[in-house]
């Protein structure tokens, strides 16, 4: 129980940095407050921008929960130590849940057609469902519809020359409650997942399992909020 106790505790210490110096906006999404706690700062944004120069990579919690040993937690090592070398296109969010492709039709951000439109779909958050979960935005919900049509890169992780760019078109579950995971994932319509050249088998099932790497672009492409 003490040694739980004890893991708990630095587990929150390493994920929530409280500190918050950024105005509240009304239309501030439960994604962006999760990193702007846990980072101190959320890429692509206009109020709360990191730093090009540090190079640091957002990182789920879940990956502290991981054995130290791993060959994942060395992996993971190692990219946080490596210097900023890739341009803009660093590695941002990496997905921890397969990619899938959507369905399509009237989504949170309008009607889309999923096979002749490349987009994503990010993360919805999670209504009241109980007392144990207060409402969360994810990106996007229903009400908060502030990133709609914000344009993202996404790749396949450490394959920069697959890189794409698609607007946010609607906001998926992904069956979880916990920014922690819903926050990092995205997936696509068809039109853009076949531009990642899926096998018939991953076409098939409209899943790849492979990581991708994404984030917003920023700037003229639109800033998260
Ligand atoms: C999407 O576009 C395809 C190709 O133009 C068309 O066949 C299909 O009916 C459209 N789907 C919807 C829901 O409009
Ligand atoms: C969207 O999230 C906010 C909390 O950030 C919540 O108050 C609101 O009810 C949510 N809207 C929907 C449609 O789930």
């Amino acid at each position: 129980m003490i040694h739980f106790l004890l893991l708990s505790v630095s587990i929150a210490t390493l994920c929530v940095r409280a500190h918050d110096h950024v105005a509240e906006r009304p239309d501030r999404t439960g994604c962006f407050d999760y990193f702007l706690q846990k980072d101190g700062c959320v890429y692509g944004s206009a109020d709360a921008p990191c730093k090009e120069k540090t190079g640091k990579t957002s990182t789920s919690c879940n990956a502290f929960r991981i054995d130290p040993a791993s060959e994942a937690a060395q992996k993971q090592t190692v990219l946080q130590a490596a210097p900023e070398n890739h341009g803009r296109l660093a590695r941002r969010y990496d997905t921890t849940i397969p990619t899938l492709a959507v369905a399509g039709g009237n989504g949170i951000c309008g009607f889309y057609n999923s096979t002749t439109t490349s987009g994503v779909c990010l993360w919805s958050g999670e209504g009241w469902v109980d007392s144990r979960h207060e409402p969360i935005s994810g990106w996007l919900n229903g009400t908060r519809v502030g990133n709609c049509n914000k344009h993202v890169y996404i790749q396949r992780q450490g394959q920069p020359e697959t890189v794409q760019y698609a607007p946010v078109l609607d906001g998926c579950g992904f069956n979880t409650v916990t920014p922690d995971v819903g926050c990092f994932q995205v997936w696509m319509t068809i039109d853009l997942f076949d531009k990642f050249n899926p096998t018939p088998e991953q076409r098939r099932k409209f899943q790849i399992d492979d990581t991708f790497t994404w984030d917003f672009v920023g700037g003229e492409g639109g800033n998260p909020v």
